[in-house]
């Protein structure tokens, strides 16, 4: 089934793969950048709003920014790579969520954004599965608060 979603376990080993260049190829450079700046109109839009710049300006900048990781990590030339300080992409993007208090439910809502954006898309289903796979699994690490009966916000 697509655009399934396993609840974050704390101390589990995280497996991820990154996303199948194939997915890259199918949507171009263009196309990708279209998916991520649509996704970020959604985001804009959403429960997780506030954890983004408000400003409108400031925000455009944080798409741009972002969409150029999506694009290297995808397979597409290496505009982020200056970006992360000489550390591996991934690690470097665990890290620097550090700074926020994203929980499991803030997680659920960035994935359904996402997921509104994916559905948008006209290439193979499969490819897009793939990309899911991605960010479903790569998106626990970035979870890093919990609630204070100690469980999981959004175990729901
Ligand atoms: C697959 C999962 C995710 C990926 C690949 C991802 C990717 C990124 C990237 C590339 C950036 C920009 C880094 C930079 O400044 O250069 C970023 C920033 C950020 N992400 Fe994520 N993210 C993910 C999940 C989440 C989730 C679940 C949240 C929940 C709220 C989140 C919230 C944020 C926030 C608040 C920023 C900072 C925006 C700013 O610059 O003000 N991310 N993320």
């Amino acid at each position: 089934m697509s655009y399934e979603v396993t609840k974050t376990v704390i101390g589990e080993k995280i497996n991820f793969k990154n996303p199948n260049p194939a997915f890259y190829e199918a949507l171009g450079e263009e196309g990708l950048r279209k998916l991520m700046y649509d996704f970020y109109d959604i985001i804009y839009e959403s429960e997780i709003a506030n954890f983004f710049p408000q400003d409108h300006e400031e925000f455009e900048k944080v798409k741009v920014k972002n969409t150029k990781f999506f694009i290297q990590i995808c397979g597409g030339p290496k505009v982020y790579e200056n970006e992360a300080k000489g550390m591996e992409l991934n690690e470097y993007m665990v890290r620097l969520h550090d700074d926020f208090s994203i929980y499991e439910k803030s997680r659920l809502e960035w994935l359904g954004c996402m997921q509104q954006a994916l559905q948008k898309v006209d290439i193979a289903q499969e490819l897009k599965d793939d990309f899911w796979n991605y960010v479903e699994s790569f998106s626990k690490l970035t979870v890093n608060s919990l609630v204070d009966d100690g469980k999981f916000y959004a175990n729901l």
